[in-house]
Parts: C-alpha cells; sequence; structure tokens
C-alpha cells in the first residue's frame, strides 16, 4: 500500500536537526523500476556507498518498483520532503514546469552514448540542473538506461505502420508529438500501469529499453518487438535541496561522493545490462523481432526528425541547436 503524500510529508518535515544523535539520517530512496535494472542496481550501489563512507550515519532505504510512489507523485513526494531521493527519468519533468529535459526525447538527438554523455556531463547538463533548484530539487548525477526498442501487438516495420496505434508513452510533450506526427494515440501513464495496459490491449503497444521490458516482462504481453534505438531513456539523479543543505557538511560531502561514483558505476554498467536484457527478450521467443533495414532505418530518420523543429518553441531553440553542434546531428540531415 502506498503511503498518503500528506502523512507521509508531514513525518519527513521533521527538522532533521531533531533526529537524535545516535540515530542515523535517513534517506528514502524510492524508483519505479526492477532491482535488476541500471537504476535498481546503482540505487542499491549508492546505499552501499553511502552507508560505508557515513559509517552508518545515513541509511539509505530503496523502494524499487513504485512500491511507494508512481512517476508523478514521486516528485511531488521528493518536493514535499517525503522522500529525498530518487532518479526519475527526465523525461518527466515537464509537469513540474520544467519543460527544457524533455530534449533528451528528441529521436535520434543522440547518435552514441557518447555523444549523449557529452552533453550531460558538460555545460548543457549543468544548466540543466540549474533549472531544478527552483523547484526545490537538487541535481546530482545523470545516470544511463539506453536507447528504446518498441513493443506492440501489430508489427511496426516503417512510419506508416504507427497509424491509429494507441501508444503508451510517459509524460513527455516531445514523445506526445513523435506519436502524433504518426498519426498514433500517444497514451501517458505510469510505468507501474503499463504491464496491465499492454496485457488487456488498453494500448497497443509502447518504447521502452530492454531491460524494463524484461523485468516487467512486456514482452509476455506483446507480439513484436522493433530494435528502432529511436530515442533515449536517461535519468537524473536527484536530491530534496532542503534536506540536502540542511545535512552536516561532512556527511554531504560523502553522500556527494557515494553519488559520484554510484553514477560511474550505473554508466559502466547500462549498456551491457541492455544488450543481456534483449538477449534474454529474444531467447524467451514470446515476440517477433523486427530489425529495421538500412533503408527503413534511414526512413525512420528522416521521417522523425522534424520534431525537433517542431518542438523548438517549447523547448527552446538555443538548448536543441547547441545540442546539435555537440553531437554533429542536425534535423535536416
Ligand atoms: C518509463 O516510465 O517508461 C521509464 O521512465 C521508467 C524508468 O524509470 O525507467
Amino acid at each position: 500500500m502506498r503511503l498518503t503524500l500528506a502523512f507521509a510529508a508531514a513525518l519527513a518535515l521533521l527538522p532533521l536537526a531533531a533526529a537524535r544523535a545516535d540515530e542515523p539520517i535517513v534517506i528514502k530512496f524510492s524508483h519505479v523500476v526492477a532491482p535488476d535494472t541500471p537504476k535498481g542496481k546503482a540505487a542499491e550501489k549508492f546505499k552501499e556507498l553511502a552507508e560505508a563512507r557515513t559509517q552508518g550515519r545515513v541509511k539509505v532505504e530503496v523502494y524499487p518498483n513504485s512500491q511507494l510512489y508512481k512517476d508523478k507523485e514521486e516528485l511531488e513526494a521528493l518536493q514535499l520532503g517525503a522522500v529525498q531521493m530518487l532518479a526519475p527519468s527526465v523525461s518527466k519533468f515537464g509537469p513540474l514546469g520544467i519543460k527544457e529535459f524533455e530534449v533528451f526525447d528528441l529521436p535520434y538527438i543522440f547518435p552514441s552514448v557518447e555523444a549523449l554523455r557529452k552533453v550531460s556531463d558538460g555545460p548543457i547538463g549543468k544548466a540543466l540542473f540549474k533549472k531544478l533548484e527552483p523547484k526545490g530539487i537538487i541535481g546530482l548525477g545523470y545516470w544511463d538506461n539506453g536507447f528504446s526498442v518498441i513493443t506492440s501487438n501489430k508489427p511496426l516495420r516503417t512510419l506508416d505502420d504507427f497509424k491509429g496505434m494507441k501508444m503508451r508513452i510517459q509524460s513527455s510533450k516531445v514523445l506526445e508529438q513523435t506519436y502524433r506526427d504518426l498519426g498514433a494515440l500517444p497514451q501517458v501513464m505510469a510505468f507501474s500501469e503499463v504491464y496491465q495496459a499492454l496485457q488487456t490491449g488498453v494500448v497497443d503497444g509502447g518504447e521502452n529499453t530492454p531491460s524494463n521490458i524484461y523485468t516487467q516482462k512486456f514482452h509476455e504481453v506483446q507480439k513484436y518487438l522493433t530494435v528502432s534505438d529511436h530515442t533515449y531513456i536517461g535519468y537524473a539523479l536527484i536530491v530534496n535541496k532542503k534536506f540536502w543543505e540542511g545535512l552536516p557538511d561532512d556527511i554531504r560531502a560523502a553522500l556527494e561522493g557515494a553519488a559520484k561514483d554510484a553514477t560511474a558505476y550505473c554508466n559502466s554498467i547500462a549498456e551491457a545490462e541492455n544488450a543481456d536484457a534483449l538477449a534474454k527478450i529474444k531467447a524467451s521467443g514470446t515476440v517477433e523481432f523486427i530489425t529495421l533495414t538500412p533503408e527503413q532505418k534511414a526512413a525512420w530518420r528522416r521521417g522523425l526528425l522534424r520534431v525537433h523543429d517542431e518542438m523548438a518553441s517549447r523547448i527552446g531553440k538555443d538548448l536543441i541547436d547547441a545540442i546539435h553542434k555537440e553531437t554533429g546531428v542536425s534535423a535536416t540531415q
């Protein structure tokens, strides 16, 4: 059962100073995916490092699989202080009024993980984190998941095949526009509701990374998987600003180090975790794999790049141009 937000927040707002000196500071780290994923493993790594490096003065409680909160509630809970740490997909900041992170959802904006890293670890990533601060949130690092594939109950080989398909998306206007351009019917839905929606036909398909698809068993209730790699899913490791700034300096420094190392760990395992999950999905034999020919891939890319221009007024043309410059990709290619 989920905690009611108001009750959990009231508890959490008890000032740090009121905690007994011999009691550990508790960090509740909530997330929506399975423990056996890049994010799930990195959350556990943060716990291990944080507890060891603070000699037990900090206790990290990791709550995977939307046990505490679903997508949108999770961000509200962080802002209220009911949980202290999250690693939501950056696609989910739009409803907080921070639209710029949706730039990560533009189709084919990152030709590789290296190109993505240049953006997230450079001035652009830092400037985006600054936008979180007025919302009471501090960004500590960018965690990889990987490039998305599409699962569906009908074969999706060409962009025309999407017409009329009900597709689950994260709460991102960029993803919404992408599917609208294809004549599909995008449906925003919390991650924890996707399995049932796919199983019952409330939606016909969705995009996600192989590690999420495999661990949530989406492939068991879908017929096809198109290896499209058209969008990227990554996370922001974030903390409640008031909580973070209220920590004793030595504790905060130790936790910053743990966050940095957990970030490096996540980013070192994500690609292999997804390759492994894709192989396991294939081996399960439950879905037919659709591998696009180079011509089909090129046609997808040509057809979807227009979303970069269409979303410039929402996300900011300067931001999109800056990323194009950094990655060498442009919407007119
Ligand atoms: C989704 O909602 O599909 C993903 O953002 C879930 C996640 O956190 O990887």
